[in-house]
């Protein structure tokens, strides 16, 4: 076990309790075209409100114009590392789809989407780390998102590099203990902020 899986009361799927966002990234991975489809295909199979499917993905490759474009967009805290990423995704939820009505739940879809390419990915062997720190504004001029369509994050995609090669800074924070709020602060029953009760041995 790996000291980044994340510690939980009762087993998890490995997919899930070992998945986690690195910031140091392999330069010289690339992404196959076999590898890059599963993810998307992870993604475009994500359940959704009446099957909207809101979501549309911007997918750069390193070296590609694309690639360069996600990236001048990131703010510069994630510049810092996201440029050693095979490809920067950027996930964009269609808020009016064509002739339809307004769909308010398009950004809770887009995220599941996310969510199901972020383990596809590290099912593959890879990492995702997602980012919300990026200039929509500049992703939707060099890119030409329309109106309408609301860029909510980007996702770095590639292969786990040593933390050793990130800046003093970012390897404390790739090495820092993953952790998260208890369970009983964050599931309720009988009201809210009444832990629910569970009995871990029966
Ligand atoms: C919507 C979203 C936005 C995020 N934005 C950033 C970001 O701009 N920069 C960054 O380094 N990490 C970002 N993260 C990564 C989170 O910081 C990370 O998922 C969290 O600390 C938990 O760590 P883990 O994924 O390793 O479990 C973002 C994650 C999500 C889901």
């Amino acid at each position: 076990m790996s000291p980044r899986t994340a510690d939980t009361a009762v087993a998890v799927h490995p997919l899930l309790a070992e998945r986690w966002s690195p910031r140091s990234f392999d330069t010289a991975h690339e992404l196959g075209d076999e590898q890059l489809v599963a993810l998307l295909e992870a993604a475009r199979w994500a359940p959704s409100a009446r099957n909207t499917q809101p979501w549309r993905f911007l997918v750069g490759r390193r070296g590609d114009t694309t690639y360069k474009r996600i990236f001048e967009a990131l703010v510069p805290g994630n510049q810092l590392w996201a440029g050693t990423s095979s490809a920067l995704i950027a996930a964009v939820a269609a808020e009016l789809p064509d002739g339809g009505e307004p769909h308010h739940g398009s950004a809770y879809d887009t995220g599941l989407a996310v969510a199901q390419l972020s383990v596809q990915a590290h099912a593959l062997g890879l990492h995702a780390h997602q980012m919300g720190g990026f200039d929509a504004e500049a992703l939707r001029t060099g890119l030409g998102v329309p109106a309408g369509a609301r860029p909510l994050s980007v996702t770095a995609v590639g292969v786990l590099a040593e933390a050793d090669l990130l800046p003093d800074d970012l390897r404390d924070r790739e090495t820092a203990a993953r952790a998260r709020r208890p369970l009983v602060e964050t599931f309720f029953a009988d009201g809210w902020g009444k832990p629910l009760a569970v009995d871990l041995d029966g």
